[in-house]
């Protein structure tokens, strides 16, 4: 089975089976068919974080459940929750819709609501974990359906337990949001609150917050529907403090932000810029020309070409700053 519309890579990979998944019934069924049952598996959603380095010999359940709803309110919060095939963007802009904010700074980021939680996708200085309130998974090895609060996802960093061992697994069906009734922008990030102030907004709607993200990121980022891509190929590296001092005395313009817990997070976007490869290809896979951060398919990369210009970029950049990049998307 073709997996090339899959993966917002467009990598031409196949997959020996594949199936269209929506809920705990669909899952359970699959579980009790003994030959898909004992096929390697792959949970899939948007497939924006994927890198399908080869053929894939098992059996990709495509995550498709639909729906979207209001579920619950507190005094002070709104509970939303989207079913994990629907698109993410569409999923903010209902929150919108509903004169909800909290979502709005990570409007336009590709993939599913259900995929979401696995990286606890962030963008603009939100992360899905400030607003999570619980998510619904099917556990494949048990057959049980149950509820996960915040704790037990571990969100970290473009991390999760769904990205560890003990999170395998688990097939995520539905994700609920607690959005707060007293919203309050979130304009840490100086180029969100920059490019509101130019615009000549002062106090803005979740709307416009949501507008300005979606402008910021058409101008910075490609379009995956028409350069191949996956987001931040690597994750901004997080060294300790006595780290990024070493490394400032040798290079006074590094791009570091102090961590609450002590730590520096370093810009993986401008060591890869500084090493050169901004703009440059291997092969049909090349390093986005705005955003060094992001790796993209010129047309026709196989996956083990993006892979060789990932572990090019990673000694580079480890051979200057002894910084080893950390890859973002999950690799098959
Ligand atoms: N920079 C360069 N050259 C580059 C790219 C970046 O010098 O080619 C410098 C910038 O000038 C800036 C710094 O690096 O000083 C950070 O760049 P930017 O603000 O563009 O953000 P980023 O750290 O590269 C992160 C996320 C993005 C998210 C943006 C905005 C990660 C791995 N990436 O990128 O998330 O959209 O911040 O919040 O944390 C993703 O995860 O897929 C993703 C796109």
């Amino acid at each position: 089975f073709p997996l090339k519309s899959l993966n917002t890579f467009g990598l031409a990979a196949t997959a020996r089976r594949y199936l269209r998944v929506s809920g705990a019934a669909e899952l359970a069924a699959v579980m009790a068919d003994a030959q898909l049952a004992s096929m390697p598996r792959l949970l899939l959603g948007g497939g924006s974080n994927l890198l399908l380095t080869r053929d894939f010999d098992g059996l990709v359940l495509h995550m498709s459940g639909a729906g979207k709803d209001i579920v619950g309110e507190t005094a002070s919060h709104v509970l939303v929750r989207g079913a994990a095939g629907e698109n993410w963007h569409g999923f903010v802009q209902y929150t919108l819709e509903q004169g909800l904010g909290g979502l709005e700074n990570m409007s336009l980021i590709p993939g599913t609501v259900g995929a979401a939680p696995i990286q606890n996708i962030g963008a603009y200085g939100a992360e899905i974990k400030d607003v999570f309130h619980s998510l619904t998974v099917f556990d494949m090895a048990s057959g049980m359906v149950r509820t996960m609060d915040a704790a037990a996802c571990r969100f970290g960093y473009r991390d999760s337990v769904f990205k560890h061992a003990d999170g395998q697994g688990l097939a995520i069906i539905d994700v609920t949001f607690a959005l707060p009734r007293a919203w309050q922008p979130n304009l840490r990030y100086a180029e969100l609150a920059q490019a509101l102030l130019e615009a000549g907004v002062e106090r803005p709607t979740p709307q416009q917050v949501s507008d300005t993200v979606v402008a910021i990121r058409r101008r910075k980022l490609p379009d995956p529907a028409v350069i191949g891509n996956a987001g931040s190929f690597f994750k901004n590296p997080v060294v300790t403090r006595e780290q990024c001092a070493q490394l400032l005395a040798q290079f006074p313009a590094l791009v570091h932000h102090a961590q609450p817990d002590g730590s520096e997070k370093l810009a993986a976007g401008w060591l890869i810029d500084q090493c050169g490869w901004k703009g440059r290809n291997l092969g049909a896979a090349g390093v986005y020309p705005k955003q060094a951060l992001v790796l993209v398919n010129n047309g026709g990369a196989s996956g083990a070409e993006v892979l060789a210009l990932a572990r090019a970029i990673q000694a580079d950049v480890h051979a200057r700053y002894g910084v080893m990049l950390d890859p973002e998307p999950v690799f098959v």
